[in-house]
């Protein structure tokens, strides 16, 4: 061989070596690096995304380029390559992370990079009727700003979806954009629907008359199993889990005429379940609620839940059977002979197709007495069973059912594991 062709062959080697050498380094910069600007939301039922989303449409508007996720998925690489960070970020229980950021928190917030170079803005949505109004939107800002980030602006801190932060919100999007127009709030419109019928779901129960309602849904527009509907009367605004899958006519719900200790009847259960009579008008909309959504991969799910939580659970169950994948669902309520809800629909189906299991607070004397987090804990093999075969967990109901089941599962699953499967949206819940 020629000196000018050893000359070439070493520096094609050298090349090869270098280009394979740097190849993580590339790599990462065509993951992360080629977004500077990063809108990530943390979100429980779908507000902060829903905003989070309006954020990331309007930066891209402007020319920016800009890419959105939960918080669950940001990585230190993310953190490192991002120059600016726009933050949307509920709170939810008791002060805590929404459950798809709770190994965000857990993991990366107690070490973490310095970030010297990141700016960022933070909108906090909350409710100041918690005792911990907006608290983890206020430790992903002391936690940010300890990390050396830099404020944009002065936080926002959203009460109750105070349209006077929204605006301030939307304005600093605005300047820091320089678009004057920002794309359109895709909050859904309000439509007049109809209440149809009302049926008592527990007939003579110890607890409070639940009620299957149906209303012309119309004019609502698209909605997936999962969601929420949103509905207003008298000036106020309740949100309810929408108990059918949207290719339908007709929306559903499972309402609990709420009677406080007072006597008096909650404002818009009690309209609902007692004062309208069918036919009478209501203002709604659909609030989409994406990560209580079936994941889109075809899996089994375990769906658990006590009184009105039956209704989230019923939509995803349609939506699973429709899959043809099996589901596992856990029930509690109060009494044996007056509590099977939905019993016609849901206990004509093969277990190998749709596992049914109820559990009853009021009977003591039954086998089946207890509540659904006691269910589960009697149920560990069936349980890791499931999970290995890739099963997705999905609670809905009372907050204090949704607490004690997700003891019960750290308990079984790890700490660390359930963790892992809320930021990969295996593990999610609607609890009120
Ligand atoms: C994400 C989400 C999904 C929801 N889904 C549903 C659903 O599918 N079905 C449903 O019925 N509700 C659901 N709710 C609750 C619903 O939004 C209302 O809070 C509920 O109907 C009470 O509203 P109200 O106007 O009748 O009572 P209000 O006039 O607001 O009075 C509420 C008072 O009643 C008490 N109260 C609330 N609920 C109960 C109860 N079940 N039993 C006893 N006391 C109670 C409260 O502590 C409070 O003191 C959901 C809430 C959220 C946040
Ligand atoms: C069960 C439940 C618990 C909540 N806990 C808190 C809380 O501790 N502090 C707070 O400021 N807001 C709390 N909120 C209010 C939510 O943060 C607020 O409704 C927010 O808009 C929800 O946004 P998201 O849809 O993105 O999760 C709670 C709401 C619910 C339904």
């Amino acid at each position: 061989m020629s000196s000018t062709a050893w000359a070439l062959a070493a520096s094609l080697l050298w090349l090869a070596a270098t280009c394979y050498w740097l190849r993580p380094l590339w790599r990462r910069q065509q993951t992360t690096g080629e977004h500077q600007t990063l809108v990530v939301w943390a979100s429980q039922t779908g507000q902060a995304e829903r905003l989070g989303r309006q954020a990331l449409h309007a930066l891209q508007a402007a020319g920016q380029s800009a890419a959105g996720l939960p918080l669950g998925r940001l990585t230190p690489a993310h953190l490192l390559a991002c120059r600016q960070l726009w933050l949307v970020a509920s709170t939810y229980g008791d002060g805590q992370a929404p459950d798809s950021a709770q190994a965000f928190e857990h993991r990366l917030m107690p070490q973490g990079p310095a970030l010297p170079e990141l700016s960022f803005a933070l909108l906090g949505l909350g409710d100041s009727q918690y005792p911990h109004f907006c608290a983890f939107a206020k430790r992903l800002e002391s936690w940010l700003r300890d990390k050396g980030a830099q404020p944009l602006q002065d936080s926002i801190y959203l009460d109750n979806q105070d349209p006077d932060g929204l605006v301030r919100w939307r304005a600093s999007l605005a300047q820091h954009t320089g678009l004057h127009e920002l794309p359109e709030d895709d909050e859904q419109p309000w439509q007049p629907v109809t209440l149809l019928s009302r049926r008592a779901l527990n007939p003579g129960s110890p607890g409070l008359t639940a009620w299957h309602l149906s209303l012309q849904a119309d004019a609502l527009g698209r909605w997936q199993a999962g969601d929420l509907l949103e509905l207003q009367h008298a000036g106020q605004r309740r949100l309810y889990s929408i108990a059918n899958q949207g290719d339908n006519r007709q929306v559903e719900l499972l309402v609990r005429h709420v009677m406080k200790d007072d006597g008096s009847q909650g404002l818009m259960s009690g309209w609902l379940c007692q004062q309208a009579a069918p036919g009478s008008l209501v203002e709604a909309r659909v609030h989409h609620n994406p990560s209580f959504a079936l994941p889109d991969r075809r899996a089994p799910v375990i769906l658990i839940g006590s009184g009105t939580g039956l209704a989230g659970l019923r939509a995803l169950l349609q939506e699973q059977l429709q899959r043809g994948q099996p589901a596992w669902l856990l029930f509690g309520e109060r009494s044996p002979e007056h509590d099977c809800w939905l019993a016609n629909e849901l206990d004509h189906l093969p277990a190998e197709q749709l596992l049914v299991q109820r559990c009853f607070s009021r009977a003591p004397t039954s086998a089946a007495a207890g509540y659904v987090q006691d269910l589960l804990r009697e149920q560990p093999e069936r349980l890791h069973d499931w999970i290995d075969r890739g099963a997705s967990i999905r609670v809905c109901g009372s907050m204090a059912m949704g607490q004690a089941v997700d003891s019960v599962l750290q308990g079984l699953l790890g700490a660390s594991a359930i963790k892992q499967m809320a930021a990969d949206g295996r593990y999610r819940r609607d609890i009120y």
